[in-house]
């Protein structure tokens, strides 16, 4: 058994070198806390990355998957299974879809909305096959996704990408309706952007979108790989702005740390798509899909997310109160929220993570803050308690 030494210099030995890790090795998680190797536990507002919705080793889902992982794993999209099924008629009947193609990413959700989008336009027109995106958009790191995401840093080794894929301003309508255009097929966009800043779209923007969309018969992706599934609280970020899109994506949460993906479809647009047009070996197995069930029966209980609005709004508003001149804004709904800061928050994070707080940052100067969905008064408090700290010694050392 290697000590944490051992693990972290084996690790930067043996693994490819894509992330950069504290000094820090991670052994349990229970509930809203985590605890490294030396026995230090530390309240997690990253989730993973806004995955662990139910926090970590939630009962349910432990039992949930572990009876699975006794009875079947694996068997490929060959044959049928029950969690299958249970798993896409749950997101069915909670969602504007009639149709769900499941995969096991973010990015794979997204690559595979792109795809069926152009299918769909290459019946009308073959020249149809403009995608648009917006600034400040994340939506993955595979060729196709990447593409359709803004930043030159993620974008700009990997040249050439997926052509066909314009910007427009985010939040600019009148900028969008200069994009989208007869040879636009989809546009992408996160109802709320998550590693643009926490940044949320207008209500005028999204609803001007999706007349954009009619008006050119282009298909509207909603991306919801990091607001949806209940973090806004709402089950669906774009429940609050009264617009429906004809293709939306879901991953991170769905199955409360299991790798999985889904891109839910219109009919029309699942009439167009037929077996073998797309796959995955992986893809939505028992295991995954019976753990993915446990997430979804909570998440979508109008008392739990009732409960991530107020907790949300509540820590939105301990935030805003702090009296920290640091502080520029605080942004976002239920449980993904931004903090912008005057200046750069590595410090921050890195200060905080001393005292006990996982948070992570969303571009250079905002906060993410992304506790579990299930996080309570005592844990936010905690969580506001150490981030005040944590700017008080900032300020000390400036
Ligand atoms: C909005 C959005 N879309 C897509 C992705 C990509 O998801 P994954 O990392 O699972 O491929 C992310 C990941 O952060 C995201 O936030």
């Amino acid at each position: 058994m290697m000590d944490a030494q051992e693990i972290i210099q084996a690790e930067s030995a043996y693994v490819l070198q894509t992330y950069v890790r504290p000094e820090i090795v991670f052994s349990r998680g229970d509930g809203a806390y985590l605890y490294d190797s030396s026995g230090k536990k530390y309240l997690d507002f990253t989730s993973g990355i806004a995955v662990t919705a139910l926090g970590h080793s939630d009962p349910q889902w432990v039992t949930a998957v572990s009876d699975q992982a006794g009875k079947l794993v694996h068997v490929s999209n060959l044959y049928h299974t029950a969690p299958h099924a249970e798993l896409a008629r749950r997101l069915v009947d909670f969602s504007f879809a009639d149709k769900v193609y499941f995969c096991n990413s973010g990015a794979e959700a997204n690559e595979a909305a792109i795809k069926f989008a152009r299918k769909v336009a290459q019946q009308s027109a073959p020249q149809k096959s403009q995608i648009v995106a917006f600034t400040g958009g994340f939506h993955g790191r595979t060729m196709g996704a990447l593409a359709a995401t803004y930043k030159a840093q993620y974008r700009d080794p990997f040249a050439p990408l997926m052509p066909g894929v314009s910007f427009a301003p985010y939040n600019d309508l009148d900028a969008a309706a200069e994009v989208i255009r007869d040879e636009t097929c989809a546009v992408i966009v996160e109802p709320i952007q998550g590693e643009g800043g926490v940044n949320p779209a207008k209500s005028e923007f999204l609803q001007g979108v999706r007349l954009l969309c009619d008006e050119h018969q282009a298909l509207l992706i909603f991306d919801e790989v990091q607001c949806g599934l209940g973090r806004t609280g709402t089950l669906w970020a774009h429940e609050s702005y009264n617009v429906t899109p004809d293709i939306m994506t879901l991953a991170k949460p769905l199955a409360g740390g299991l790798p999985i993906g889904a891109t839910l479809v219109t009919q029309a647009v699942a009439d167009v798509i037929k077996p073998g047009d797309h796959g995955s070996t992986f893809a939505a197995g028992p295991l995954v899909c019976r753990a993915a069930e446990v997430v979804f029966d909570r998440v979508s209980q109008p008392h739990f997310l009732a409960q991530v609005r107020e907790n949300g709004k509540y820590l939105r508003h301990r935030l805003r109160t702090l009296e920290q001149e640091a502080i520029v804004e605080v942004r976002g709904a239920g449980f993904l929220v931004g903090v912008e800061m005057q200046a750069a928050v590595a410090p921050l994070i890195v200060t905080a993570r001393e005292k006990g707080l996982l948070v992570i940052n969303a571009g250079e100067k905002v906060l993410r803050l992304a506790p579990p969905l299930i996080a309570g008064r005592a844990e936010l408090d905690q969580a506001i308690d150490i981030i005040d700290e944590s700017l008080h010694a900032q300020a000390d050392v400036t």
